[in-house]
């Protein structure tokens, strides 16, 4: 598939990809996340691509303007060494695909804490000739043995940290920037403290555990249980618990506080959702000359 050939954006759909690899992908993590998961994570990893496929979570797809975009610049700048933090499927790694001229040119490496995004994650890279290593590790314990990035990739990660929290992510992401590398990082603005909440209030994560358990009756695409679909969503839907990030200056302050040049900009069409460009100083000098 040529350049021109690929899907410039997906926005309402599924991601790049489309739903048909997603078919495939949805019962690959189920199947991998049963082997790989804590009880603490199993509802998100299991079930995360039938969440994408029944219309629970659209920002994959819909960030896919930001997304594709920044990528392309960043290969075009010369970008060749990127790193995924945290990815709960394989959707992330698809842009990184579908972003690049040559996929195989590229050096991907990815983390996440739990070892079933890597598992899913080599079966993608295998599907389609990329070239990906990837390792079940703490943010803050990933020691940069691997070297540096022309590119970390974060996206619903900060999500997971308190501002102090997400200071010292960014402070560890710009110790593994290479001169003139970039942060690529996607959150969405809300109103709140410094305290995790549920990230969905009662009706509203019991509506996602219905349409998916409804949708995936009707659709039957594998031989998965419906019941044991629904359970997990279930969980997920009432078990997700986040930290909000309520403004723009709360999302840049700790790219600013590690050294970085932050630029924000809007992802498509959600209004509260927030890309972050976190430039390495270098690339500002070389943008100057
Ligand atoms: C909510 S997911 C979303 C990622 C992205 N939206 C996607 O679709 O792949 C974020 C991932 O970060 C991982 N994660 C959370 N905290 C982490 C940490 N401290 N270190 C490494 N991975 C972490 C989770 O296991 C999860 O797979």
């Amino acid at each position: 598939m040529t350049v021109a050939e690929r899907p410039q954006n997906n926005t309402i759909g599924f991601g790049p990809d489309g739903r048909d690899e997603l078919l495939l992908a949805a019962p690959e993590a189920f199947s991998i996340a049963h082997d790989h998961c804590s009880p603490e994570c199993l509802h998100i990893h299991a079930i995360w691509g039938y969440l994408r496929l029944y219309g629970g979570l659209e920002s994959v797809a819909r960030d896919g303007d930001f997304l594709i975009r920044e990528l392309r610049q960043a290969i075009v700048d010369g970008a060749r060494r990127i790193l995924i933090a945290g990815s709960a499927d394989c959707g992330i790694l698809s842009y990184v695909r579908y972003a690049a001229p040559e996929p195989a040119m590229l050096e991907i490496d990815l983390i996440d804490r739990c070892a079933t995004p890597g598992a899913l994650n080599r079966w993608y890279a295998k599907r389609h000739g990329l070239n990906l290593w990837a390792d079940a590790t703490d943010v803050m314990d990933f020691d940069g043995s691997r070297g540096t990035y022309d590119v970390i990739l974060a996206h619903n990660f900060l999500m997971f940290f308190n501002h102090e929290g997400r200071c010292a992510v960014a402070r560890k992401w710009a110790s593994l920037l290479a001169p003139g590398g970039r942060i690529l990082s996607v959150s969405t603005l809300s109103a709140g403290d410094d305290r995790a909440v549920t990230r969905f209030d009662r009706d509203c994560g019991e509506a996602i555990a219905d349409k998916v358990a409804r949708e995936h009756a009707a659709a039957a695409p594998d031989g998965i249980a419906t019941e044991a679909i629904a359970r997990l969503a279930r969980s997920y839907a009432v078990g997700q618990h986040n930290y909000k990030i309520p403004s723009d200056t709360v999302l840049a302050a700790p790219f600013k506080a590690a050294g970085l040049d932050v630029t924000l900009r809007a992802t498509g069409p959600f209004a509260a959702r927030r890309g972050v460009v976190a430039k390495h100083p270098m690339q500002k000098r070389k943008e100057a000359n």
